[in-house]
């Protein structure tokens, strides 16, 4: 499955916000029309949200748009997910170099190419990790529908699907947004994958229960120090999987490495808008005149992760040393 495509002067993308209910494209003919489908999670996990900016300055260098304009906006679509940053630099450095549209479509590929094939080695890298007949835990959505295909952590999960490591899965739904429900059960069923949803707040109870091995997510940042931000909820399934004897893998491209930002807190965090939390599918379901907060990444801090796997190799008990031995400052 791709949900980022490119048709040479259109951007097209698997409408995310409709999923499972309707597969509905959107055809993004502009930076605009893409810097809005990254705001508003048409597309979103932070590798798509990258292959997506990288295509819509491709679309502006073909329509003579001002590119440092469109670079600043892509960049601010949305502020927790390096990916976005790191992309939008690549495209900049070719830009200074000289490049004209035709380059900037190679280099867009590229970035959406070499992150196809970094999910599909660190699902080896990881899957290695795990013991045979293991269940394992995850949040959110990083699947085909958060990256170029495949995915990171749900890579490393199918990966270990695929040779007998990993025999049941179990996906949080990942409140408010629900990518758990709604996106990562649509791709673990269109594989057959043996999986259960739970609610968010089953999992310290499933944990319990001696079911899962393995707490295994993505990540939107990774500081120089190994803090990982991701989904909001990430950091209690951490906490919840050291109480237990659980094991918690942070599986992300080399993309997702921020060596400039020296901790978690550092990491800004997206904060989106309270109706988010307020309505479900439109539909208000608390009261009126009630507020809301709602940050949607944490940051887990390294001490309670016990490898982060990316395709450049596993840093297992990450900390400042090992990550600069293995991403350089
Ligand atoms: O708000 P989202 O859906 O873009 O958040 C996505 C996540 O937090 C993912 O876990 C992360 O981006 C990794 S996707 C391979």
């Amino acid at each position: 499955m791709r949900a980022v495509r490119w048709q040479g002067d259109r951007l097209c993308l698997l409408d995310q916000r409709l999923l499972p209910a309707e597969e509905r494209w959107i055809e993004c003919l502009n930076a605009e029309e893409v810097t809005q489908a990254i705001r508003d999670l048409a597309v979103r996990g932070a590798p798509a949200i990258g292959i997506a900016a990288a295509w819509g300055v491709v679309l502006a260098a073909q329509q003579g748009a001002p590119l440092d304009d469109v670079l600043a906006t892509l960049r601010a679509a949305r502020p927790t997910a390096v990916n976005l940053m790191w992309a939008l630099d690549r495209m900049k450095g070719r830009i200074a170099a000289g490049a004209q549209a035709a380059a900037l479509e190679r280099e867009a590929q590229s970035i959406q190419d070499e992150d196809l094939a970094a999910n599909r080695h660190m699902g080896e890298l990881g899957a290695a990790l795990i013991a045979p007949g293991s269940g394992v835990l995850t949040h959110c959505n990083t699947g085909s529908l958060a990256t170029a295909g495949y995915g990171t952590a749900l890579g490393v999960i199918r990966a270990g699907v695929a040779d007998g490591r990993i025999n049941e899965v179990f996906a949080g739904e990942t409140r408010p947004w629900q990518q758990g429900a709604r996106l990562t059960m649509y791709e673990l069923v269109r594989d057959r994958i043996p999986a259960h949803l739970i609610a968010d707040s089953a999992a310290a109870h499933l944990m319990r229960s001696g079911k899962v091995q393995w707490v295994i997510v993505g990540a939107d940042r990774i500081a120089a120090n190994g803090d990982t931000a991701n989904k909001i909820g990430t950091y209690q399934l951490a906490i919840a999987a050291r109480h237990h004897g659980v094991k918690f893998m942070v599986v992300a491209p080399s993309s997702t490495v921020d060596m400039a930002t020296p901790d978690g807190e550092a990491i800004e965090i997206e904060l989106r808008h309270a109706d988010e939390l307020l309505a479900t599918g439109g539909r208000r379901t608390v009261v009126e005149g009630a507020r809301a907060w709602n940050p949607v990444f944490d940051v887990t801090p390294a001490e309670l992760i016990d490898a982060i796997v990316t395709e450049r190799g596993v840093i297992e008990r990450p900390d400042a040393m090992a990550m600069r031995a293995m991403f350089g400052q």
